[in-house]
């Protein structure tokens, strides 16, 4: 449609308002607001608490004794996977390594074997069903990471399977440079695959994706290997992120803090130097508390990053190897019990942290401007309200309500 064509765009003022009314508890991004309502209109939030108590509405939602979060935002997932892992988790349960089966050709080898053989459509079945679950706890926002692909094809599709997916879930989409087809992870052939990515898949890929990422670890893309990849990705205008200090130090933090990159993942192998850079940069360090218990891993160093400043976001990691936790509330409880965050610090990790980690600023908040995307829940049977009661019954809460940009989609 040419510009002249266009409709005039709408006035807001003239679309009808919502009003969400007796909401108990409402967690507006930084802080608990109690026994207010939230007004919407046309996609987004005019206000919450009392100032908004005389705007007229069209619309009145009884949301008596409700909790209100801000539709949760999951910033790193590998949600578009085909196949299934459980030998490994077996194998891991018997004191198999997880680098061991990667460099053995299983592990991720696995997944991209049955991703690859998947068709679009069965990719998009999956994705979408996937994200059924997640909006069910009140996710309204998932990043979803390409990387079991490995060939420009695959994860062409893999990406327009999960823009593809059905349902109201906003998806987000990360090219991600996950691990070196087998084979081809030495010599020659190294540097050739590391070529196809710089020159093949980055400017292939780049406008249908946000951000990039790399998996820089033993197994995976070398520090230097990363930086060129990092570098291009920005060259193209994309957002930056890193699987950084998972299994083994690589200096991948500092390295994505130098670049400018919205979050370094994992950390779980962080030192002082790396926190002292993300805080530098404002980069995000992203917690993922379902890896670090399925690898039996310990804590990144929160107490430093906190001290340091550094946003702390957390995510599922959702992925078939080392991450089967598909349940934010899940990650967002593990991050408390596990790593030491605050109840406040997780809630912040789950909505606006999540949302800066993606470099959004109308997503993960409440308030006049924001995106209104709600997810409401009652309290557990016999609980009163309280946000933390959230956190306090780990992955027991189903939302009642869920708006996706003014729509109700639960
Ligand atoms: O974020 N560690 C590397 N990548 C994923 C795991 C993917 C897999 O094992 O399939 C992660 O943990
Ligand atoms: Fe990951």
């Amino acid at each position: 449609m040419s510009t002249a064509m266009k409709p005039p765009s709408p006035n807001l003022k003239h679309q009808p308002a919502t009003r969400i009314e007796g909401i108990s508890r409402l967690w507006d991004g930084t802080r608990v607001h109690q026994d207010v309502a939230i007004v919407l209109r046309g996609g987004t939030v005019v206000g919450i608490g009392p100032e908004v108590d005389d705007v007229p509405v069209e619309e009145i939602i009884d949301a008596d004794g409700l909790i209100a979060m801000p539709g949760l935002v999951d910033c790193h997932t590998h949600t578009t996977f085909a196949g299934s892992r459980v030998g490994d988790f077996v194998r891991r349960l018997g004191g198999a390594n997880y680098t061991a089966l990667l460099e053995g050709g299983g592990g991720i080898h696995t997944t991209v074997q049955s991703t690859r053989m998947a068709t679009t459509d069965e990719l998009s079945f999956l994705t979408s069903a996937r994200l059924e679950t997640m909006l069910a706890h009140g996710v309204t926002t998932v990043e979803i990471k390409s990387g079991y692909g490995l060939d420009l094809r695959t994860e062409a599709r893999m990406i327009d399977a999960a823009q593809a997916s059905s349902g109201p879930v906003e998806v987000v989409s990360t090219y991600l440079a996950h691990v070196f087809p087998r084979g081809r992870n030495t010599g020659a052939e190294r540097s050739a695959y590391l070529q196809e990515i710089l020159d093949s898949h980055l400017p292939t890929l780049a406008n249908r994706v946000t951000a990039v990422d790399v998996y820089c670890d033993d197994g995976a893309f070398t520090l230097e290997e990363t930086r060129a990849i990092l570098t291009r990705a920005r060259a193209l205008g994309l957002g930056l992120h890193v699987h950084a200090e998972q299994v083994a130090y690589t200096g991948a933090a500092a390295l994505a803090a130098e670049l400018g990159a919205w979050s370094a993942d994992h950390l779980e192998r962080l030192d002082a130097n790396g926190v002292a850079a993300l805080a530098k940069a404002g980069t995000v360090a992203v917690l993922l508390p379902g890896a670090m218990l399925y690898l039996k891993d310990s804590a990144p160093p929160v107490a430093a990053l906190r001290a340091a400043g550094v946003p702390l976001a957390v995510a599922t990691d959702f992925n078939p190897g080392s991450s089967p936790v598909n349940n934010l509330w899940v990650a967002a409880t593990l991050a408390c019990l596990t790593m030491g965050l605050t109840p406040e610090e997780a809630l912040m990790g789950i909505t606006r942290n999540g949302a800066r980690a993606l470099g959004r600023t109308d997503l993960g908040w409440l308030g006049a401007g924001s995106a209104a995307d709600i997810a409401l829940y009652a309290p557990p049977v016999g609980e009163p309200p309280s946000v933390e009661v959230l956190l306090q019954y780990m992955g027991g809460t189903l939302a009642e309500q869920v708006w996706k940009r003014g729509q109700r989609v639960l």
